[in-house]
């Protein structure tokens, strides 16, 4: 099948790269020449476990190829729509600026035959807005919305073998999906289901499991608040409801909280939805669940203050990760560099480390100081704070750790330490809902 890509960001960047390794013929478009180039020197412009290999090997058999240039969809049955769709400025709303300008700059190269899938994260009632614009251009192609589910770090794995493909298409559109059904034979043939449904559910889909994911982090957020004023453990809490089959134990884990390019700005984006369609109080839950999500940088930064004691300035505050979440450079919206700069805003000297995200970070905040090297992170440190969990993390040996540290104080805000053995080494530890 030929393919196109429109947009070479996370999203579409992994897409195209993953249909041509499954053996389509791939043409991946952005506006952006620079990243265009990068891509076809098989260096991704950020950190994605598989995806350098899977470039390589695609571009090596003639597959995929990478080009500013928007003709280049000519001869394309499939034109995928992965650009983003951020937080509006000033607005909870998503920014639709992105999908628009996709839609019309394909609109001049779209043949009979042809299927437009949309792939972005979109308001509910963009796709039939956009299905009018299309018909409208009289090309006689049609629309199709195929949310992404994928998660980063896991980016590759989640595309290639998804745990489930939606489509949306229009009332009597049977080729749509049937087209979609071969662009995706392997998945489907490995035994991934597939969901065939109209434009607002599919669009919906989206947002509630990422809003549905949000909410089962805050709850258990919720439950640490509770457990931290009566000495429970959250973490064994999460273990036993876990164990319900109704609840299961993923997404249950406690700690700094949600971030990163998609919850966060996702469930904003549903409310400001909802509340256009003059459903807010549907979804009005979702404002305690982001509530709850910022509360909890807000007690990591907490518990560091009270650790340093009444004289912040100039105390060494370590901290152990960046990025939103372990396997990723990707620090928007990231918890970790939340907390390192309101410490950094309340006079500390924080010095921060992670294995992937410090050139990000700095591109953000260059005022915080960054080490690569955990060792000179943890130097004279007068508290250490832990709030991405990197497997390089909870490998640190305690017993080393406090050798070089000032004072022996942990704040491990991912729940990720064996509490038990920092204690043993002399640490003060301090989890989160945790005693
Ligand atoms: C998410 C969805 O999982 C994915 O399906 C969607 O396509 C995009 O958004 P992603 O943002 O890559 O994916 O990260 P995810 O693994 O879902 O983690 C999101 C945030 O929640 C991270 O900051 C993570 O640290 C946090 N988290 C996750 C918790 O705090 N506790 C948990 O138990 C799980």
């Amino acid at each position: 099948m030929k393919i196109s890509v429109i947009g070479c960001g996370y999203l579409g960047a992994v897409h195209a790269a993953a249909m041509a390794e499954l053996g389509h013929d791939v043409v991946g478009i952005d506006v952006d020449a620079a990243k265009i180039a990068q891509l076809a020197d098989g260096r991704p412009p950020f950190f994605e476990p598989g995806l350098p290999e899977i470039l390589t090997s695609a571009m090596a058999t003639g597959r995929l190829r990478f080009s500013t240039d928007i003709a280049e969809v000519r001869g394309s049955r499939v034109h995928f729509v992965a650009v983003g769709t951020p937080q509006r400025d000033g607005s909870n709303a998503a920014d639709m600026t992105y999908v628009d300008a996709a839609i019309h700059s394909l609109l001049p190269h779209l043949s009979e035959g042809d299927i437009v899938v949309g792939k972005s994260t979109v308001p509910v009632g963009s796709a039939a807005r956009l299905a009018d614009v299309i018909a409208a251009s009289g090309s006689g192609a049609v629309l199709a919305w195929n949310p992404e589910f994928l998660r980063e770090g896991f980016a590759v794995l989640d595309t290639m073998t998804p745990d489930r493909l939606v489509y949306g298409v229009a009332a009597g559109d049977e080729t749509a999906a049937s087209i979609l059904d071969e662009v995706y034979a392997t998945a489907i043939a490995s035994g991934t289901p597939v969901v065939v449904t109209d434009y607002a559910t599919a669009e919906l889909v989206k947002v509630a499991a990422n809003a549905f994911l949000a909410t089962k982090i805050s709850f258990i957020n919720a439950m640490a608040e509770i457990a931290e004023v009566t000495a429970a453990d959250v973490t064994q809490l999460a273990d036993a409801i876990g164990f319900d089959n109704r609840i299961g134990r993923r997404f249950l884990n406690a700690g700094v909280g949600f971030g990163g390019g998609c919850l966060p700005k996702d469930i904003r984006a549903f409310t400001a939805r909802a509340e256009e369609l003059g459903r807010g109080e549907s979804v009005a839950f979702l404002k305690e669940v982001d509530n709850i999500n910022l509360r909890r940088r807000q007690r990591v930064v907490d518990l560091t203050v009270a650790a340093l004691g009444p004289v912040v300035n100039e105390k060494k505050v370590a901290v152990l990760g960046l990025a939103f979440k372990p396997h990723s450079d990707d620090v928007r919206d990231s918890p970790a560099l939340d907390v390192a700069v309101q410490l950094r805003g309340l006079g500390a000297d924080v010095v921060a480390t992670d294995p992937q995200a410090i050139e990000n970070s700095r591109a953000r905040h260059p005022q915080l100081s960054y080490s690569a090297s955990v060792e000179e992170t943890l130097r004279g440190a007068d508290a250490v704070v832990l709030v991405t969990e990197w497997p390089e993390f909870a490998e640190i040996d305690p017993v080393w750790a406090a050798g070089l540290v000032r004072t022996s104080v942990i704040i491990d805000g991912r729940n990720k330490l064996d509490a038990a053995a920092w204690r043993a080494a002399g640490w003060t530890y301090q989890g989160l809902g945790r005693p």
